[in-house]
């Protein structure tokens, strides 16, 4: 039976928004907030309204420079969220054929679903380093698919696409005819200004993105689209019928914090390389986990060699106090994924309790 789109619901973000919550939270996959208090603001710089606009054109022209696309190319959103939102609303008709990255994201599935798409699946796999096999997805991948969603760095495995793959990638769906959505909310925390999106590898590459994971600014719901300037366009007009204008304050908050990108990426890029060798060392010293070299990006996704996952989640939240993801939120119920945002001395404590629930699993 078909679901109804009224009862669309996310699983995942259900847990994360109720049930995520610990002292020792390993479950948080960005950057915790960056504190209001260190942004340069003043009062007199905030204002509540603003005439409406398809963008407000300094924030419009502060996305363009920093992505080094046309401002027409740049669709502003609410988050990440509403940029996958809006980036499906514009590509997926009732029927269409869409292939999505397996593990990935939730959301991305049930948005799809919601927008009636025919969903099909192609693998990453672990003995692959949760690469995408270029072969498996030509295999896959048909002349009705209209769309390939895929994440770069991946969530849940922090796994990153070569430009060489994403070029070969973008090829394969445009001689169908098919677009392909990449969801680079994640790419952000390279702090590598080399890192190029995926938009410049080909003309039909949508991405989206926002300020969120890597700098902690989840509260300032700063996104946006990447798109050619025609399809750019249909999304506008379709967020007429969502969101029609954002909070003027928020506009101008992402503005001032765009202007200050460069100290925020400093803290939020320091944060990362103190807690990254710490969960690095952790891993190495398991034999009851196996993970992909883990050497960017917020999240890492071990697979639990023996026990199962959900005893080990409730052992942690039971006597630990500590949360991780559970991986079947990804369909890999034999994985979980930790997150390393949070500030360093919660992550050292989460680390040790995670061990000892680990050891009392043997
Ligand atoms: C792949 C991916 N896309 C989008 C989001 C949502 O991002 P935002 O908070 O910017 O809406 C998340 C959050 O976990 C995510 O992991």
């Amino acid at each position: 039976m078909t679901k109804k789109r009224g009862e669309s619901r996310s699983p995942y973000l259900e847990w994360a928004k109720l049930k995520s919550q610990a002292t020792f939270n390993l479950a948080t996959s960005g950057l915790d907030g960056y504190p209001l208090a260190k942004l340069p603001v003043k009062i007199e710089d905030l204002e509540i309204s603003v005439a409406g606009s398809y963008g407000y054109p300094p924030l419009q022209e502060r996305l363009a420079r920093r992505s080094r696309v046309e401002p027409e190319c740049v669709v502003a959103a609410n988050g990440t969220s509403m940029a996958n939102h809006l980036a499906m609303a514009a590509l997926i008709e009732p029927g269409d054929e869409v292939l999505i990255e397996q593990p990935t994201y939730e959301p991305l599935v049930t948005a799809a679903e919601y927008f009636g798409a025919r969903i099909r699946r192609f693998p990453r796999r672990i003995e692959n380093g949760f690469q995408i096999d270029l072969q498996e997805l030509k295999r896959t991948i048909t002349p009705a698919t209209r769309l390939v969603i895929l994440s770069n760095l991946h969530n849940p495995t922090g796994a990153r696409i070569s430009d060489v793959d994403l070029r070969q990638i973008g090829e394969l769906a445009d001689v169908r005819g098919a677009h392909v959505l990449v969801d680079e909310v994640y790419l952000e925390a390279l702090f590598d200004p080399q890192a190029r999106s995926a938009f410049h590898l080909g003309p039909n590459f949508v991405i989206t993105s926002s300020l969120t994971k890597a700098f902690g600014l989840s509260g300032l719901r700063c996104g946006w689209i990447l798109a050619p300037a025609h399809v750019a366009e249909r999304m506008w007009k379709l967020n007429d019928l969502f969101g029609v204008i954002p909070a003027h304050v928020a506009e101008l908050l992402s503005v001032i914090a765009l202007d200050h990108l460069a100290e925020i990426s400093e803290y939020a890029r320091k944060r990362l390389e103190t807690n990254r060798p710490l969960v690095q060392r952790f891993l190495g010293s398991r034999k009851d986990l196996s993970a992909i070299p883990f050497a960017a990006g917020t999240v890492t996704f071990p697979k639990l060699l023996s026990g199962r996952v959900d005893d080990l989640c409730r052992i942690l939240r039971e006597k630990y106090d500590t949360k991780v993801v559970p991986g079947s939120f990804f369909e890999m119920p034999d994985h979980f994924r930790m997150g390393i945002g949070g500030k360093t001395e919660m992550l050292a404590e989460g680390l040790r309790r995670l061990g000892l629930a680990l050891d009392e699993m043997a």
